[in-house]
């Protein structure tokens, strides 16, 4: 199932967390509309103000390689448990996203919500309202 293999991505892409600040490790793997998959973890900074979340490397890794569109993002936090995109990350999202990506929150290899981004940030602000 592509779902599972995308959170399988992200709990492995979770194990490079950098985080001896928060101790909060988070994996995230994107698959592009192209069939690519890019993976990213938290990696913070003693500045804290610094630090990047894991959804966020993952989708500037796939934007800066050339891939701008989502069909996929798995997100994999705290074990046992789902973990949602903070809200920068959801905005982050919302610039890449279609209105058919889905939002994968992985608790564990096998288990995981799908949700769509209306469901996480409804009314978001896109490019879409640039142009009003
Ligand atoms: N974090 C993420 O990587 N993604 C989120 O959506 C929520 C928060 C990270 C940032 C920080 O390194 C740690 O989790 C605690 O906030």
């Amino acid at each position: 199932m592509e779902y599972e293999k995308l959170v399988s991505q992200a709990l492995q892409a979770r194990k490079n967390a950098y985080a001896p600040y928060s101790n909060f490790k988070v994996g995230a793997a994107v698959l592009t509309n192209d069939g690519k998959i890019f993976t990213g973890c938290n990696i913070e900074n003693a500045s804290y103000g610094a630090t990047n979340c894991a959804e966020r490397t993952a989708i500037f890794k796939a934007v800066s390689e050339g891939y701008t569109t989502i069909k996929a993002i798995a997100i994999v936090g705290v074990q046992n448990d789902y973990t949602y995109p903070c809200g920068i990350c959801r905005q982050v999202i919302a610039e890449f996203a279609t209105d058919d990506t889905k939002i994968i929150l992985g608790k564990n290899d096998t288990e995981y919500l799908v949700k769509t981004l209306d469901e996480i940030l409804p009314g978001a602000f896109t490019k879409k309202d640039l142009g009003k």
